[in-house]
C-alpha cells in the first residue's frame, strides 16, 4: 500500500508524471510543477508591480515551472491583508499584469492570480478601517469588525 505524508521514500511512484503535460480545465500545463501562492512583500505601497517582482516571475517561468500562482492580491483598495502585496482592485493594473503574463508566457509557463480579501485574518493597518467578515466575532487586534450582511 502506498504511504502518503512526509516520507522521503518515493519508490513506487512514477516520477516521470511530473514532467508530463497536463490540464486544469481548458488550461494546458507543460508539466505538474506548480509554484504555490507566495506573498513576496515586493509590490509598491499601492500594490503595483516592481522590477524585483517581474524578475522573480521571469526566473520561475524560465525555470520551467508549469503553473505559477502569484502571491495573494487584494481586491479592495483599503483592505490590504499584508504589506507589499500585489493589488487587483481597479483598472490601473491592467497594463502591468498584461506585461507580467506575457513575460511568463514567453517561457511557455502559465500564471494565475490568487485574489484575497483578508477579513479578520488581515494584519496590515488593523484599526484604521472597517473589516467585513461573515460574523462580528472579533479576533485579537481587531476592533471594528462588521458583518458583511450590513451592506444589504
Ligand atoms: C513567505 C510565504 C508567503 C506565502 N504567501 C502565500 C499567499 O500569498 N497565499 C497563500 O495561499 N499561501 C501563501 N503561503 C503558503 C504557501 O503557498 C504554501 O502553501 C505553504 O508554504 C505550505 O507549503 P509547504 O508545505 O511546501 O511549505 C506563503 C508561504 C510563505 C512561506
Amino acid at each position: 500500500m502506498r504511504q502518503y505524508g512526509c516520507s522521503n521514500d518515493l519508490r513506487g511512484f512514477d516520477l516521470s508524471t511530473l514532467f508530463a503535460e497536463t490540464r486544469i480545465g481548458n488550461m494546458t500545463l507543460n508539466n505538474r510543477f506548480i509554484r504555490s501562492a507566495t506573498w513576496e512583500n515586493m509590490a509598491t505601497e499601492e500594490g503595483h508591480m516592481t522590477d524585483k517582482l517581474y524578475a522573480i516571475y521571469e526566473e520561475l517561468a524560465k525555470g520551467e515551472v508549469g503553473l505559477i500562482v502569484t502571491g495573494y492580491a487584494n481586491i479592495v483598495e483599503e483592505e490590504k491583508p499584508n504589506a507589499g502585496m500585489m493589488g487587483m482592485y481597479n483598472d490601473s493594473f491592467i497594463g502591468e499584469y498584461k506585461k507580467l503574463t506575457e513575460l511568463v508566457h514567453r517561457s511557455d509557463s502559465k500564471i494565475v492570480m490568487q485574489l484575497a480579501y483578508g477579513g479578520t485574518k488581515t494584519t496590515h493597518n488593523v484599526g484604521e478601517r472597517v473589516i467585513y467578515a461573515p460574523s462580528e466575532v472579533c479576533e485579537k487586534r481587531h476592533t471594528n469588525i462588521r458583518e458583511s450582511d450590513d451592506q444589504g
